[in-house]
């Protein structure tokens, strides 16, 4: 039974262990190489954070993805196909998908949308803010991990609609390309014939654009990264000074990728619960990568999980890329 449903509404909660959060910190925190995972920065704060990095002058992604999706949505529409019904991973906000939805609901008069993030209350804002923009959709909401698409697609109700599946703004990049591909995989396993992904990957450029964008003047993306302490200290009784943590990112060319960090400011040892964390001087935690992909290392990727690139548009600087891609014959 879905937690909260109208008729136009529902949202299913996936089931995750009542200790995620508090296991997941204290394997990362007393691994040799410190590290959190980055699912956690997006409780209401982290998302409210991550919708005014959106903003940022230095975030080009965001501003790319959109161009690409505006410049070319009824073309995107029609490749796309239908009827279709749309299963959004890591749906956030929303805000450029209603572009893609606008394209399709020119060709279709009902849309169901099922948009899948690990925060709830995004969800419900999102999905009822949907129902009073679009007559013809139904949202179906799922809270749970992307990482696992194939769990939360078995949840939706059978269809004869073709299902695409959005991953936009490169939140594959997130992803370290052997958990990218794990993911795909299980994806394609959930995939029918005539489904099809529609996925945003950022493109491989220059350091000087890369690093601002993930460590902007202003301090809202040291911000965002910080958040995550903050919110060990408030759910899981940490003691974090976040006056002694520093925001790092760095993009290694050869890897194609942006590592961002916390770095301990002198040493330091942190109390969490019933735990001590010890830091020496400049240690720090990996809290999130975010790859960059070229046209080989995406075909690599997506014949790694029996994908093909069908289709591709870039923006107009080709700084991003949103691809089709189906499963392979
Ligand atoms: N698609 C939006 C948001 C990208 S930010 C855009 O393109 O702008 C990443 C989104 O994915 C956030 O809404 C976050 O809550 C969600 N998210 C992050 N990790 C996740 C995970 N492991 N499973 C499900 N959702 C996740
Ligand atoms: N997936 C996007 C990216 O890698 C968004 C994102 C996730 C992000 N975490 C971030 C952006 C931290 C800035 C800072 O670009």
């Amino acid at each position: 039974m879905p937690a909260a449903s109208t008729e136009r509404f529902s949202l299913e909660v996936l089931p995750v262990p009542a200790d995620d959060f508090a296991a997941s910190v204290r394997a990362g925190l007393t691994a040799p190489r410190k590290v959190l995972e980055p699912r956690f920065f997006y409780d209401a704060l982290g998302s409210a954070l991550f919708d005014a990095i959106c903003e940022l002058p230095e975030y080009y992604v965001t501003r790319a993805e959109t161009e690409v999706l505006t410049i070319h949505a009824a073309e995107i529409a029609a490749a796309l196909g239908g009827p279709l019904r749309i299963v959004e991973l890591g749906s956030g906000t929303a805000r450029k998908t209603r572009i893609l939805l606008d394209a399709i609901l020119a060709r279709q008069r009902t849309l169901d949308y099922a948009p899948l993030d690990v925060d709830a209350g995004m969800l419900e804002k999102v999905g009822n803010a949907l129902l009073g923009e679009y007559e013809g959709i139904r949202v179906m909401a799922l809270r749970g991990d992307f990482r696992d698409p194939a769990r939360a697609i078995a949840t939706l109700p059978p269809t004869h609609d073709r299902t695409v599946i959005l991953f936009l703004g490169s939140s594959i990049g997130n992803l370290d390309p052997s958990e990218a591909a794990a993911m795909l995989r299980n994806l394609r396993s959930a995939m029918r014939k005539g489904d099809a992904l529609f996925l945003g990957v950022d493109l491989r450029k220059s350091k000087s654009v890369l690093e601002p964008a993930y460590d902007d003047a202003l301090g809202v993306t040291a911000s965002f990264n910080l958040n995550l302490l903050q919110r060990i200290n408030r759910e899981l009784g940490g003691h974090f000074d976040l006056a002694r943590f520093a925001h790092r990112a760095l993009y290694d060319e050869t890897l194609g990728r942006i590592e961002m960090h916390l770095v301990s400011r002198g040493a330091q040892t942190v109390r969490i619960a019933d735990y001590e964390v010890k830091f020496a001087d400049g240690e720090t935690i990996h809290t999130e990568s975010s790859w960059k992909y070229d046209d080989a290392s995406l075909a690599a990727l997506a014949a790694e999980a029996g994908l093909t690139v069908e289709r591709k548009w870039v923006d107009g600087r080709e700084w991003f890329a949103d691809v089709l891609l189906t499963a392979s014959a």
